[in-house]
């Protein structure tokens, strides 16, 4: 199986080393507009093959799409990341007008792909696909909630003093600081629910840290997060590739679905060899109901700025 990565800077290189290291792909293409930079990218990756054990092919080039044809799914990365102090929305100027073009081109030389969006804003630009590309709608998945989902996984096992694979738990709404849901009172630590173990005051602590997850990364690195972006994306990429219909919060365009109309947005989904196979329905609490319909008010509100 071939698979694009749009984009080889910290992201896309990340997502293409734990796609490799996974070997589950026969080849993974990188493609960046930077002379020389994808193919430098591809050649040090697959200069770790030996050492990591893995057998995928990365090649490199330099926005040539040509290179990407007949990819089985195509994930862009492309545009700019925000620096300190910025919200994932004011990126939505630049980073649209790359969208629209990047895919439109890898559309043009893989007409069956599955396409997975990681730009941001990103439940902006996702939907910006779904309205500027004829691709049915199971072929276009935004990544945010398997990420912050793991974020979410984290703060928790910091606040149990538990090992992160004891503790389950979802991120639904936007992928933005004020429009993430972290679920937490569907939040468990081997099957218990971790309000047993965690004052409401805690946990609100849990909630608030997962929903600047990535701002707090972005004030500590001086450019937005690469391993856990990266590893999300693997793993989203990993179920379709394997069919292996995992279920992954993502954001997907609504058509009614917890009351929810024209807009992409996180929720949780069913990943497997046609993209999304289902999306998910799960009793939410009024409140959480509550925040996810104000989390879809501001994705709108950021949608309104597209000029579609
Ligand atoms: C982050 C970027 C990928 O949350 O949106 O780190």
């Amino acid at each position: 199986m071939k698979i694009t990565v749009v984009g080889a800077g910290a992201v896309g290189a990340s997502c293409a080393e734990y796609i490799a290291i996974k070997d589950f792909a026969s080849e993974v293409v990188l493609l960046d507009i930077k002379e020389g930079f994808a193919e430098g990218k591809a050649m040090d990756l697959m200069q770790t093959a030996s050492l990591n054990n893995f057998d995928t092919k990365i090649t490199g080039t330099t926005n040539d799409y040509s290179k990407t044809a007949n990819s089985s799914i195509c994930v862009v990365t492309s545009g700019i990341p925000r620096k300190p102090g910025m919200t994932r929305e004011e990126l939505i100027g630049i980073n649209a007008g790359i969208v629209k073009t990047v895919t439109s081109n890898l559309i043009e030389h893989s007409p069956n792909t599955i396409l997975i969006i990681v730009s941001n804003p990103m439940d902006s630009m996702t939907y910006l696909v779904h309205k500027t590309t004829s691709l049915p709608k199971n072929r276009i998945i935004g990544m945010g909630g398997a990420l912050d989902s793991a974020r979410f996984k984290y703060r928790l096992a910091e606040a149990l003093d538990a090992p992160i694979s004891d503790v389950d738990g979802m991120v639904i709404g936007g992928h933005s600081d004020l429009g993430m849901v972290p679920l937490t009172s569907n939040a468990t630590r081997n099957s218990i629910k971790v309000s047993e173990f965690l004052s409401s005051e805690r946990l609100s602590k849990v909630k608030e840290d997962t929903k600047v997850g990535g701002a707090t990364l972005t004030k500590l690195l001086g450019t937005s997060a690469w391993y856990a972006p990266g590893a999300a994306v693997s793993g989203i990429v990993q179920a379709i590739a394997c069919d292996q219909k995992k279920m992954f919060p993502c954001s997907v365009l609504l058509e009614g679905e917890y009351g929810l109309n024209d807009l992409s947005i996180g929720v949780p989904v069913i990943l497997g060899k046609n993209g999304i196979e289902e999306i998910v329905k799960i009793e939410l609490s009024e409140a959480d109901m509550q925040h996810l319909h104000q989390s879809a008010e501001g994705v709108k509100k950021t949608n309104s700025l597209l000029a579609l």
